[in-house]
């Protein structure tokens, strides 16, 4: 029998408890052990769950059983999470993890740990819920060099911007909708502000380099900017917006950026709609591959956690090899980057001074007065921002049109 304990009982580790019930014989039979949770932590109580007989509010009781072999940390935020895993990894635990944000800040540092003590440090569920994407990038695309990954990465978004775009609805309506939901953070800001996917798009771009990227270096734009006249003009070039991760890997040298995105019909992400996420990989010799699936909830994130503590049990006593190490990536810089951008302007704007500026541009008609629209050449991101500013600019969004 291999015990689990569960740190934190809010949306992902009742989850977890959840999926362990319900899938028990099957989970069992696929670790080749039965799986026990023996201790949830949390600081609440929940009388008259079943997990209040296993309830514990002082973390030394499970760090101080040698009968528990695997952790389960889905508390989320950085403290007490950081201190609670590595004392887990060090005491030859291995530690499960849905915490995006300890994964993205102290990742590699948590992997040498785990190597040093033969245990594992495994975070499945922090990137795209109930998607596999890091098992595949560790041990599945291992014999690529990647170009490009590009990711829808956080499901509250996806689900606000899709059902602004399906049904008109305003922003603040849809994400308390998302939040009563369960997909939305305790703090909504790093959802719509991009903060969520930044850390994401940095764990996978962190696992390709074998090197830590660190999400404060990358660019990141939310969605809070949108209103439903970008809809109209996404609409009326035949495309759609989405918050994008994407990280391009350049002679050399990785550039990274969290931004909403006008993409056309025929982008691979263009479907991927709601709560689902879906990760976009580019390999010199694999080409172009997809990932997709529920990116945030309850069940979804849980069942990946569950799936690493399947994967710890049946690597016990043997560290699962991660290239990723601390030594920093230097991003390239985004001034560099380059893109279509779609350029609204107040009306006044002639269009001699925005020939002048942008050169020849396709003007688009969303039916909206009082106002201009245009698509620029493809241009740098610095290049952009200078002749942007001989103009009156409502907004611009970027485009992989
Ligand atoms: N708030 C996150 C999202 C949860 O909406 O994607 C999953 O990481």
């Amino acid at each position: 029998m291999i015990n689990i304990a569960v740190l934190g009982y809010g949306t992902v580790g009742s989850g977890v408890v959840e999926v362990i019930k319900t899938n028990q014989s099957n989970v069992n039979k696929r670790a080749g052990k039965e799986i026990n949770v023996k201790y949830v932590l949390d600081l609440r109580d929940f009388p008259g769950d079943p997990v209040q007989d296993i309830l514990v509010h002082d973390y030394n009781i499970i760090l101080n059983d040698p009968e528990v072999d695997i952790v389960v940390e889905v508390m989320g935020g950085l403290n007490p999470a950081y201190q609670f895993t590595k004392s887990a990894l060090e005491a030859g635990k291995t530690v499960a993890s849905s915490n995006k944000e300890l994964v993205a800040s102290h990742g590699a540092e948590l992997l040498k740990i785990a190597k040093e003590h033969n245990v594992n440090y495994l975070f499945e569920a922090s990137v795209g819920g109930g998607i596999p994407i890091i098992r595949p990038l560790n041990q599945s695309l291992t014999a690529d060099e990647f170009t490009e990954i590009t990711g829808i990465l956080n499901g509250t978004t996806n689900y606000i911007l899709t059902k602004m775009f399906d049904e008109g609805s305003d922003f603040d309506t849809v994400l308390k909708r998302a939040q009563e939901k369960g997909y939305a953070e305790r703090n909504p800001e790093a959802d719509v502000e991009g903060y969520d996917a930044c850390r994401k798009i940095a764990i996978l771009t962190s696992l390709v380099c074998g090197k830590q990227v660190d999400f404060e270096d990358i660019y990141t734009e939310g969605i809070t900017k949108i209103t439903g006249a970008e809809i109209k003009y996404a609409k009326a070039l035949g495309g759609t917006i989405k918050l994008l991760g994407k990280s391009i890997f350049k002679d050399g040298t990785v550039y990274s950026m969290v931004s909403p995105f006008i993409i056309g019909d025929e982008h691979p992400l263009f479907n991927v709609s709601g709560v689902f996420n879906g990760i976009f990989i580019n390999g010199n010799m694999l080409g172009d591959t997809m990932f997709y699936g529920k990116g945030a909830g309850k069940l979804p994130t849980a069942s990946a956690v569950v799936s690493d503590v399947v994967d710890a049990v049946k690597h016990q006593g043997t560290n699962i090899m991660t290239i990723w190490e601390e030594e920093k990536v230097t991003l390239g810089d985004f001034n560099n980057f380059e893109c279509r951008y779609l350029v609204r302007v107040k009306d006044t704007n002639t269009e001699e001074a925005i020939k002048a500026a942008f050169g020849d541009v396709d003007y688009v008609d969303a039916g909206i007065d009082g106002e201009k629209a245009f698509l620029t050449n493809v241009i740098s991101e610095g290049s952009f921002n200078e002749k942007a500013k001989t103009l009156d600019v409502i907004y611009r969004l970027r485009t992989t049109l």
